[in-house]
């Protein structure tokens, strides 16, 4: 069943703002989050309140959006991405979840493709991750809370909480604020130039947001059982 369109509160139980060139599948999303034009979100998908879809973005069968989230035009994001609450995900964003790709279509390779157990890769964007335009993440990565991806970078490992990775292949640059600057020293100690937040408020901010996004990781963990492949 489709969502109710823009202004219009009938339907699917939801009063999510889509647009009508958008072609929404799921009835999983939040009353409060905005779908913008030619956005195609798969049957399944789960997404929470207050979020923002921009033009073109498509999202899979399998993939799982918080609350609060910033998706920008032309972002990917396939089966087994979990993006937890308030991740700014940035233009052309594109995630991966298949490390040895085939085509499924290939005889050689259409056995490897008959379990997920052999291909798919779960990738977990943290709270308040930011990802910068044009970044690729290979599969199987675990984005830290609050962690910066620069633009362009190629993340190939995971990245803890508070880390600007930057290039081809991403490298640690800093440690960054909540706010988003780059700091100077350890998330742990240092006080923000931009912001004024020290250390200890950095860390004591960050215990609070632990227990919110283990909730999103249960609950998506329980969606990938009941969804059928989309190779
Ligand atoms: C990573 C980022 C936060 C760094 O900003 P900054 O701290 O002001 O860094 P600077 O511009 O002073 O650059 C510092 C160094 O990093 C390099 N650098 C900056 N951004 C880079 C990037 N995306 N990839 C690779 N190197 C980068 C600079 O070339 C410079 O190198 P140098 O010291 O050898 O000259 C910023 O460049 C960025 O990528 N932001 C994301 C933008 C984005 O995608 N926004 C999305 C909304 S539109
Ligand atoms: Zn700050």
């Amino acid at each position: 069943m489709l969502l109710p369109k823009f202004g219009s509160g009938e339907g699917a139980g939801s009063m999510a703002k889509i647009h009508p060139t958008a072609l929404v599948e799921t009835t999983e999303i939040g009353d409060t989050t905005n779908v913008w034009a030619m956005v195609h979100v798969m049957k399944g998908v789960r997404i929470g309140n207050g979020c923002n879809i921009g033009d073109h973005a498509f999202l899979e069968t399998g993939a799982v959006v918080g609350n609060n989230v910033t998706i920008k035009n032309q972002v990917l994001i396939w089966e087994g991405i979990i993006i937890e609450d308030d991740v700014f995900v940035g233009p052309r964003v594109t995630f991966t979840n298949d490390r040895y790709p085939r085509s499924p279509r290939m005889s050689p390779a259409s056995t490897r493709y008959q379990s997920k157990d052999n291909w798919l890769e779960r990738t977990i964007v943290r709270r308040g991750c930011a990802i910068g335009a044009g970044a690729i993440i290979c599969p199987g990565i675990e984005l830290g809370a609050f962690s910066v991806v620069a633009a362009g970078s190629v993340v190939t490992k995971n990245v803890p909480p508070f880390r600007l990775v930057m290039g081809n292949p991403a490298r640690p640059a800093s440690d960054v604020c909540v706010c988003g600057q780059p700091l100077r020293g350890v998330w742990q100690d240092a006080k923000c130039e931009k912001c004024g937040q020290t250390g200890c408020e950095r860390q004591v901010f960050y215990s609070a947001t632990i227990s919110a996004a283990t909730a999103i990781e249960t609950s998506s963990t329980i969606n990938q059982h009941e969804i059928q492949t989309s190779v």
